[in-house]
């Protein structure tokens, strides 16, 4: 045996005991995920809608309790009743409020012609409350109105759990790893009509217009089956083009999660992208498909400085990928989001947010998403502000308000930013605009 082959010997025996080691850690880790998830505050049960009174309707949706009660009479709306001493007090669902809108005439329009808002949570920072973004926004537009999907693009599933779908419960097949990798042997046999097709992949959730598709750890290996499958579709490409030949495969693999979300274009307005903190391949086929980009970032020096460095990132990724692969982006609208931000800080802080203000002028949202106690609490039982009920803490009533209305006016910012891609994407194919 020459030198070379005994080293490359040594070398593998050395490789399996470092994946056998490994293999065995990973074992023992999914087994203590496990019991903790067991023990930790796992929602159990099935989670009931969330349930407003006749003045939250009214105050959500402008219309007036005599109306209300003109669709109740129609047999449009059949709300839950509760008697409380003498009165007998109503209860209605976001489906309720969405019927409301409907008949009212009230539901967002969006121009014709005009694909839906996919927008992109994205940042490179963890921590930065994209997925509390992301979770937010979703459900804040679904009550508006608008038809809209929350897709979990993060390994850990972190906006999944906002939900009811544990990562560690969900299969691979039930997340976006099919859309985005086109992987067929991670699907169960079936008649594989659409298989490809984001629509098949959406779970409802107890707010009626609002679906989601959610992830799990298993989604990971997209990291590098994305740029392995990029690679085999580019050096085809080249073979078929110096031989004259047609390529076997016309879809660049980078487009395939784009493709998968045109079967959504009719039944929703708005599909939000929740994004892993890192410029790897998920982020890139987020971006790929995305139109509106969203970047959330804490009033900080160095979050900014994080900020800098995403954005150089990704506009030199944009390009090359753009000159390499043939892989456009077409992002019509971006800007920061301030997020988490403590106003108890004092002035450093806020002469920051005065200056990001400033500086970014239209690209950064103008309401900051505040810090806030009851969002805290509402995240460790994997709930949001919007499903915890204003007297359900009397102790806590003034942290509440002050948290919905801080909440209800990023929405509003969030719902201008889709409004602002809605008027560019019809301004630019030459659509109608209202
Ligand atoms: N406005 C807020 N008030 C209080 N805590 C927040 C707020 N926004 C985010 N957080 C907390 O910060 C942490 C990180 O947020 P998360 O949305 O998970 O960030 P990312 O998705 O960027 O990693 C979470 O524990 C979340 O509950
Ligand atoms: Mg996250």
């Amino acid at each position: 045996m020459d030198s070379e082959t005994d080293s490359a010997g040594a070398d593998d025996l050395g490789h399996q005991s470092t994946m056998m080691r490994l293999k065995a850690l990973k074992g023992i880790t999914k087994s203590v995920v496990e019991g903790a998830s067991r023990l930790s505050m796992e929602p159990t049960g099935v989670r009931q809608p969330r349930l407003f009174t006749l003045g939250e309707v009214e105050a959500i949706t402008a219309v007036s309790p005599y109306k209300i009660k003109k669709l109740e009479e129609a047999g449009i709306l059949e709300p839950t009743r509760e008697q409380r001493g003498s009165v007998s007090a109503r209860f209605f669902t976001s489906a309720d409020i969405y019927a409301i809108r409907k008949e009212h005439d009230l539901l967002p329009q969006r121009p014709a012609g005009v694909p839906p808002c996919i927008m992109a949570i994205s940042s490179l920072k963890g921590g930065a409350a994209k997925t509390t973004t992301a979770v937010y926004s979703a459900i804040g537009l679904a009550l508006r109105g608008y038809r809209t999907a929350l897709i979990d693009l993060d390994a850990q599933g972190s906006a999944s759990s906002f939900f009811q779908l544990q990562a560690h419960k969900v299969e691979v097949h039930e997340t976006a790893y099919p859309l985005i990798t086109r992987d067929d042997s991670v699907l169960p046999a079936g008649d594989g009509r659409g298989v490809y097709d984001a629509i098949n992949y959406l779970q409802g959730t107890t707010w009626s217009n609002l679906a989601v598709i959610p992830s799990a750890l298993s989604m990971y290996p997209v990291e590098y089956q994305l740029p392995l499958d990029a690679q085999r579709y580019w050096i085809q490409q080249r073979r078929a083009a110096t031989s004259g030949s047609e390529a076997p495969t016309a879809e660049n693999p980078y487009y395939y999660f784009r493709r998968s979300l045109e079967s959504m274009y009719d039944d929703y307005d708005v599909i939000i992208l929740d994004c892993p903190p890192s410029m790897g391949a998920v982020t890139i086929a987020a971006l790929a498909a995305a139109n509106t980009l969203i970047i959330p970032q804490h009033a900080k020096m160095l979050d900014l400085d994080s900020t800098a460095s995403f954005l150089e990132m990704l506009t030199e990724l944009l390009e090359e990928y753009a000159e390499a692969f043939k892989i456009y982006s077409r992002i019509d609208h971006a800007a920061l989001l301030v997020t988490d931000y403590q106003q108890e800080q004092g002035k450093s802080q806020s002469n920051l947010l005065n200056m990001i203000n400033q500086m970014f002028n239209d690209f950064c949202l103008p309401t900051p998403f505040l810090h806030s106690q009851a969002v805290i609490d509402a995240s460790k039982q994997f709930l949001t502000t919007f499903d915890v009920r204003p007297g359900d803490n009397p102790n806590q009533r003034r942290t509440y308000l002050r948290a919905t209305s801080n909440i209800d006016q990023v929405v509003s910012d969030i719902e201008g930013a889709v409004q602002t891609y809605y008027k560019k994407r019809a301004l630019s194919i030459g659509g109608q605009v209202k």
